[in-house]
């Protein structure tokens, strides 16, 4: 069936933290909101018709996943769309990635110890590093001609330090928009077990990858790889699901899973599923790819539209060219503004709510992340009002 991503659906009333609770983040709920990563759409149709099934039955008890088709679904996603085999004992649920992190920090490092990432980033992984008393090593990621890429002698020398256990790794990355390649895959992979450094991928936005470029699985790479590597997947960004609090975290080493296992259950009470990501889930890795075929190329789209627009209208702003994610991460540097001022016309002025580049790290000062997994039309209103105050 042919999906209609341009129209419009209100969001008010169903306590969406997009559209309803942005008072925390700008201080006003009055604005048109493209910020949290959550799209506009409507989730696959075979989805929507499991979970109505579901609610039909009206006990929603105590539920599991520990049955054979929950798992065959998701493995054979993984099978079809990356040709990545894996076995069903791999397979631990969270109830979302963050907690995932939150308890890779827990189980493979100490207080005190290092845990890299590359900012800027998602700014989650900080305060899962931070708020565990861990520290962090910042692999700042190099931004050239406006495009980002690794600094693999400052990642060799940091994960030289005795003290760095872990490395987490946003592939692809949010907000740079960086589909990996294999090669630097590799290369990260190989530093990582030179100097044995645990590696947690997290591939949340995976299966949101733009034409030409392909998502590769970290542990799909090789056996050695699948030996240290944890790969965090979830269908929360894939089919428009994150409030469904469901995910797969990927672990083929048996002692890594144990451990992490422990820590989950131990420290975490490791809630079982909800009746509804159970369902959700076998529905959209059943159901759900002509729905995600289209729905990428529609972001695609919207893209593009941005980067038309800027160069045709705001020629002093910049698009980083986006190869996966639905977030669209634009340099403003050039208008030589403080990160204050930029945040009183984006906010205060052209009244859009978009997440601030600072708060994934200080890398991203003058830069604004766009969240274009909404209708066109509501992308235009945000490009012309901020067209409308930079023009003013
Ligand atoms: C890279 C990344 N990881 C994790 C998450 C959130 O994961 P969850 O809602 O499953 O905790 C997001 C959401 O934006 C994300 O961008």
């Amino acid at each position: 069936m042919e999906y209609n991503f341009d129209k419009v659906i209100n969001r008010k009333g169903t306590n969406s933290v997009k559209w309803e609770f942005m008072n925390d983040m700008f201080g006003t709920n009055d604005l048109l909101p493209l910020w949290v990563a959550d799209m506009d759409f409507e989730c696959p149709k075979p989805v929507i018709e499991a979970i109505q099934k579901r609610a039909t039955h009206g006990i929603f008890g105590y539920s599991s996943n520990d049955y054979e088709e929950y798992y065959i679904s998701i493995m054979n996603w993984m099978k079809k769309r990356y040709n990545w085999e894996i076995e069903k004992d791999w397979i631990v649920h969270t109830p979302g990635v963050v907690p995932a992190l939150a308890i890779c920090v827990q189980t493979f490092t100490n207080p005190g110890d290092q845990v890299i990432i590359q900012r800027p980033v998602y700014y989650p992984f900080t305060r899962v590093i931070v708020n565990n008393g861990r520290i962090i090593s910042n692999n700042s990621l190099k931004y050239e001609n406006n495009k980002y890429s690794i600094d693999y002698e400052d990642l060799e020398r940091r994960a030289k330090d005795s003290t760095t256990k872990l490395m987490i790794l946003c592939s692809p990355h949010n907000p740079v928009g960086r589909v990996w390649t294999k090669d630097e895959l590799t290369k990260i992979g190989e530093i990582c077990l030179r100097n044995n450094v645990i590696l947690v991928s997290d591939e949340i936005h995976g299966d949101l990858v733009h034409s030409g470029n392909k998502h590769i699985p970290f542990t799909s790479i090789s056996k050695d790889f699948e030996k240290n590597t944890i790969v965090c997947t979830a269908l929360s960004k894939t089919f428009n699901l994150a409030g469904l609090n469901t995910s797969s975290i990927i672990i083929a080493n048996e002692e890594l899973r144990a451990n992490f296992k422990k820590t989950s259950e131990d420290r975490n009470a490791s809630p079982k599923p909800n009746p509804f990501g159970i369902v959700a889930t076998q529905a959209a890795y059943n159901h759900g790819e002509e729905w995600l075929e289209q729905v990428i190329e529609y972001i695609e789209d919207n893209m593009s539209y941005i980067d038309e627009f800027l160069k045709d209208k705001l020629t002093k702003v910049k698009m980083i060219k986006s190869e996966g994610t639905y977030l669209a991460w634009l340099d403003f540097s050039d208008l030589g503004l403080s990160k204050d001022e930029l945040w009183d016309i984006i906010v205060k002025k052209a009244k859009v709510g978009l997440d601030d580049g600072s708060i994934f790290g200080e890398e991203g000062i003058g830069f604004q992340r766009i969240n274009v997994g909404c209708p066109r039309s509501i992308l235009e209103e945000c490009m012309n009002r901020i067209e409308k105050v930079l023009k003013e």
